[in-house]
């Protein structure tokens, strides 16, 4: 079994690269396309998404599609992906739709620092994972290799994916582009500073364009991993 999940990752930015304006979901994609990453992640097995956009967008992270929980639970899974979340501050809600939806297992992981704290405020609701002194995307991308997740996808935000992406951890890039723009640089950015392995040197390979009515779809494929499906 390969030591870390095949790893997507998924989201929506602006014309000028945000990935929201600072109010909570910024609609940046359409139904069609919101639609297909329903189907990506109801063909994971764990989606991943940082805590600001945990605490943030309040996201359920849920399959949506009947038909497609359906089809899940007739292959002896559990009807949406387990969810994923890293905090160092360990300030999340309970309450939130991360942890009150869906029949599913919830991790957060955390410094070591933080699990007792982390424990208390959500131990009733999550398994919480000692990440050690600092949590490395690597280290917790073989941690969920051995927990059994295959397939991984990363929804977001900025924070989480400039790490998996600078660590080398991303197979493929599912990138939407909206055709507005935000022009608030205080907004969050697809990523934030970092030492990427693609540059003016080393070019990642465009596997597909696709347009979804308003918006375009970029699959890069980032590793030799990569299933062009
Ligand atoms: N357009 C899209 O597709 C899309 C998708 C998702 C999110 N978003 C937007 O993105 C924004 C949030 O993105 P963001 O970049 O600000 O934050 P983020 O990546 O969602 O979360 C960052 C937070 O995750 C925790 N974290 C990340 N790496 C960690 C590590 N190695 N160890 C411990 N904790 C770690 C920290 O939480 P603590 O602060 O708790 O320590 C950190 O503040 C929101 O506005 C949301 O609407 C857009």
């Amino acid at each position: 079994m390969p030591d870390r999940p095949y790893t997507m990752l998924s989201c929506s930015v602006s014309l000028d690269g945000y990935l929201g304006d600072r109010t909570p979901r910024l609609a940046l994609s359409n139904d069609a396309d919101f639609d297909r990453v329903d189907e990506v992640r109801a063909s994971c097995d764990a989606i991943m998404v940082g805590a600001a956009t945990v605490r943030t967008d309040n996201p359920r992270l849920l399959v949506r599609s009947q038909a497609r929980r359906a089809e899940r639970q007739a292959r002896g899974l559990a009807s949406s992906p387990m969810k994923i979340t890293v905090t160092g501050r360990a300030d999340l809600d309970a309450c939130s739709n991360f942890f009150t939806t869906g029949e599913v297992e919830k991790l957060v992981y955390t410094p070591r620092s933080r699990v007792r704290d982390a424990r208390a405020r959500l131990g009733p609701v999550a398994t919480i994972v000692d990440g050690g002194r600092h949590v490395q995307m690597r280290w917790l991308s073989q941690d969920l290799a051995d927990r059994g997740v295959a397939r991984l996808m990363v929804e977001g935000g900025g924070v989480v994916h400039t790490q998996f992406l600078a660590a080398d951890l991303v197979d493929e890039l599912q990138l939407v582009v909206a055709p507005f723009f935000v022009g608030d640089s205080s907004a969050p950015r697809f990523v934030t500073d970092g030492h990427f392995p693609w540059n003016a040197n080393r070019r990642a390979t465009l596997a597909e364009v696709r347009q979804i009515g308003d918006v375009v779809l970029l699959r890069y494929a980032l590793s030799t991993r990569f299933q062009d499906e």
